[in-house]
């Protein structure tokens, strides 16, 4: 006799409460994010940096990065200018890197005012996990994002130049 034990995980279709099913919208940043040619390095380095004492982000190193458009807004050693302000398309992706330096998140601002998901100042925020899972759903309009990068010296919302001068 042949026994066949099929086993069945009724947990195998959840996810874990701090990740939300992503939107077509959210996979399509994620595709974007994980895209990485075209891009210039904040400070024109890859290198992995600690996380300023100002961050909201768990993860203890980052590094971050500039699509073509954004890039208009570097000067030449790659730091942000002052009064910069983001034209359209701009895609900034901060890597979220855990203590191995292994990716674990991208934080994602992208500026397109004509996305039903932007905010007031038409940037769209993305906080989504390097599996595809969503930490914190674009629909939100950066509702857990906004009050910390409303802070003074903040560039177009931009902390990096200000945490790291
Ligand atoms: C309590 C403050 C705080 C909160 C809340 C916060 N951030 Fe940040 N964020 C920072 C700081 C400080 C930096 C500068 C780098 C660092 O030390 O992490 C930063 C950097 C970034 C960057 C790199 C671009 C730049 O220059 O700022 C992105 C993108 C980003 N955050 C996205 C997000 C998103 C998306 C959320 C919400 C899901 C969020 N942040 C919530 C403090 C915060």
């Amino acid at each position: 006799m042949l026994t066949v034990i099929i086993a069945v995980s009724f947990n195998s279709c959840k996810k874990k409460d701090d990740d939300d099913e992503p939107t077509a919208f959210d996979t399509e940043l994620y595709n974007m994010a994980k895209e990485t040619s075209g891009f210039v390095w904040f400070k024109n380095s890859s290198s992995a940096l600690p996380k300023s004492s100002g961050t909201g982000h768990s993860q203890p190193f980052l590094r971050t990065r500039y699509n073509a458009a954004a890039a208009t807004q570097l000067d030449s050693t790659g730091q942000i200018l002052t009064g910069a302000t983001f034209p359209e398309n701009s895609l900034i992706v901060k890597e979220l890197l855990n203590s191995s330096s292994v990716l674990e998140r991208y934080a994602i601002l992208y500026k397109k005012p004509s996305n039903e998901n932007a905010d007031a100042k038409g940037w769209v925020w993305g906080y989504i996990n390097a599996d595809g899972s969503v930490a914190e759903p674009t629909s939100n309009k950066g509702s857990a994002c906004t009050g910390c990068h409303s802070q003074s010296d903040n560039i177009d919302y931009m902390l990096m130049k200000k945490y790291f001068p």
